[in-house]
């Protein structure tokens, strides 16, 4: 696998197997790669002939007083996920490299409406930076694919509409989220739970799983069932951020008659705020 560290050294390299002919997948990541980023770079083999995978922990997503600091790294372990994966080539340019004049009046992208709702609201800025990073490596990279986990259900839909509305067309694969053998939904955070306090986030899972069944059993009144959840949280000591029932494109408020839906949680355990989500068709 080749390391670029440097935006010009990435471009000019894969200008290299676009003069070639060859077809490239991005799958963006902020490193501490566990089995769910392996998935990601997995379906991207499939999809290209080069796999460009990046780490990147991206000041401009973060609030002030969140975990960037104490984001794990852990730059060897993740060199041999991705060699193994078949990752080609692996872009991990520093913050200046990325944000050479700062962040301060550096270009913001927006993406309105859809990223506003859930963890929008929660983290102000949050989809801004995320949606102004991903668009930065789309265009470093130029992709015909970019491959994104589900986990980020938010997420995934901010980039589809940033990809649709700024015409980049690249081809957008959402990858089902990994799961431990509990149900636990991967993340580089989980990192951060005690035994007991990993224990105690299988209620997330759970209660998605439970509100689910009773929406596929007949249950139409969201709000009471968005309540109930928040709840049943709260009785595990867990504290919630959200717990909604929307419709699955635009994530807003669901409404009795709709069919594609997708249940979003986020809530801290301990000091640890988790999302997870399940996608419910009715
Ligand atoms: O999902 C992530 O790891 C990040 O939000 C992303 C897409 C790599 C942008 O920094």
């Amino acid at each position: 696998m080749k390391i670029c560290h440097q935006a010009s050294e990435l471009r000019q390299l894969l200008n290299t197997y676009r003069r070639e002919g060859k077809s490239i997948a991005l799958v963006p990541t902020m490193g501490n790669l566990h089995r769910g980023h392996v998935r990601l770079v997995e379906k991207a083999v499939e999809l290209a002939d080069v796999v460009v995978s990046t780490i990147f922990v991206n000041p401009m997503q973060f609030g002030r007083h969140e975990d960037l600091d104490k984001y794990p790294r852990t730059p060897d372990a993740d060199i041999e996920k991705l060699t193994a994966a078949g990752c080609a080539v692996l872009f991990t340019p520093s913050v200046n490299e990325m944000y050479p004049l700062g962040l301060d009046d550096h270009t913001v992208v927006s993406v309105p409406a859809i990223s506003e709702r859930h963890c929008g609201a929660s983290r102000p800025g949050h989809f801004e930076g995320v949606a102004t990073v991903v668009c930065k490596l789309f265009n470093l990279v130029q992709p015909d694919h970019a491959v994104f986990g589900l986990k980020d259900y938010q997420q995934f839909k901010v980039i589809r509409k940033m990809n649709a509305d700024l015409c980049f067309g690249i081809q957008l694969t959402g990858v089902a989220t990994e799961r431990d053998e509990n149900g636990l939904a991967l993340s580089s955070r989980n990192g951060y739970l005690s035994a007991e306090e990993k224990h105690t986030a299988l209620t997330i899972i759970q209660t998605l799983r439970d509100t689910a069944a009773q929406m596929q059993n007949g249950a139409r009144d969201f709000a009471a069932l968005e309540q109930a959840a928040k709840a049943t949280f709260e009785s595990r000591l867990i504290r919630p951020d959200y717990f909604s029932i929307c419709k699955a494109d635009t994530l807003a408020p669901a409404s009795a008659d709709d069919t594609d839906l997708v249940i979003l949680a986020a809530a801290w355990v301990g000091s640890t705020r988790l999302i997870d989500n399940i996608e419910v068709n009715l």
